[in-house]
């Protein structure tokens, strides 16, 4: 018989992790099952954050267990996640700022020979045609050789989804992809990373928006100080009346 863990893109299981007093992950059981969003959702602090950088190996469990399709990813740092399929954005977006738009996008793209090398020309070119289609499918073609920093909010979002997108990662962890989006960018961008979904992509968000949880997810995990209190469909956590006075701050 198959259970949600065996066919789990992402599994973890029994993982903590403390900072001195603060728990940030309290035997953290989640597992993302393929081809769906899954949001993580709680208050500030709640150990969302934390729970990508154990996944992509930014940093390691004080216990648990961490796996990719059934591989561990205990010995694996970030570039190590990267290689196998993880791709993740961060809620500051730590793009190169005074890098252009394309060059932000090529700086993320793997090298599969250098131009020296057999075939090195063909692999540039093919690398700088794929960078150019990523920036038509996220909308900013006409931004392509501005400076970062000279983008409004939301390019600067999409252009943290291009870096995701142009590497065939097939695990996107998103940091509050979509938060300060104006509607119609948001619209635009659940468009876009729904799309995805029939390419084989799957996908674990962070948002604090309840409309937009609502909108992009097809399930949520809730967490509060570390804690994951609830996991499943998204109107059965977002009408738990329990879970909504924590999120809204009505904790005794
Ligand atoms: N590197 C660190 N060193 C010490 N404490 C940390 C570290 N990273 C996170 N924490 C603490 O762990 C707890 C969980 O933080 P985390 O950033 O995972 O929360 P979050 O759910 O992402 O919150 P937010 O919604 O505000 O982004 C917080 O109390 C935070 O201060
Ligand atoms: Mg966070």
């Amino acid at each position: 018989m198959s259970t949600a863990a065996d066919t789990s893109v992402l599994r973890l299981k029994g993982v903590n992790k403390r900072f001195g007093g603060v728990v940030a992950a309290n035997d953290v059981d989640l597992d993302l099952p393929p081809g769906v969003v899954t949001a993580l959702v709680g208050p500030n602090g709640a150990g969302k954050t934390t729970l990508f950088n154990l996944i992509t190996g930014n940093l390691k469990p004080d216990s648990g267990l961490i796996e990719l399709r059934g591989h561990s990813l205990a010995d694996v740092d970030p570039r190590g996640a990267a290689r196998r399929g993880i791709a993740r954005s961060f809620q500051d977006l730590r793009l190169f700022e005074q890098m252009t738009v394309f060059e932000n996008v090529l700086s993320v793209m793997e090298r599969s020979a250098l131009p020296w090398q057999p075939g090195g020309h063909a692999a540039a070119r093919a690398r700088r045609e794929k960078a150019d289609a990523t920036l038509e499918l996220v909308g900013l073609t006409a931004w392509r050789d501005a400076r970062a920093i000279d983008l409004g909010y939301a390019e600067q979002k999409f252009l943290s989804l291009a870096r995701i997108l142009v590497t065939d990662a097939t695990l996107w962890l998103l940091d509050e992809p979509a938060s300060g989006l104006d509607p119609a960018s948001y619209e635009r961008f659940v468009r876009l990373v729904r799309g995805r979904l029939a390419h084989g992509i799957t996908i674990c968000l962070i948002e604090h928006n309840l409309d937009i949880v609502h909108g992009i997810s097809d399930r949520i995990a809730f967490l509060d100080q570390g804690t994951v209190l609830a996991a499943g469909e998204p109107r059965a956590i977002l009408n738990d009346p329990k879970l909504a006075a924590i999120y809204f701050g009505e904790r005794r």
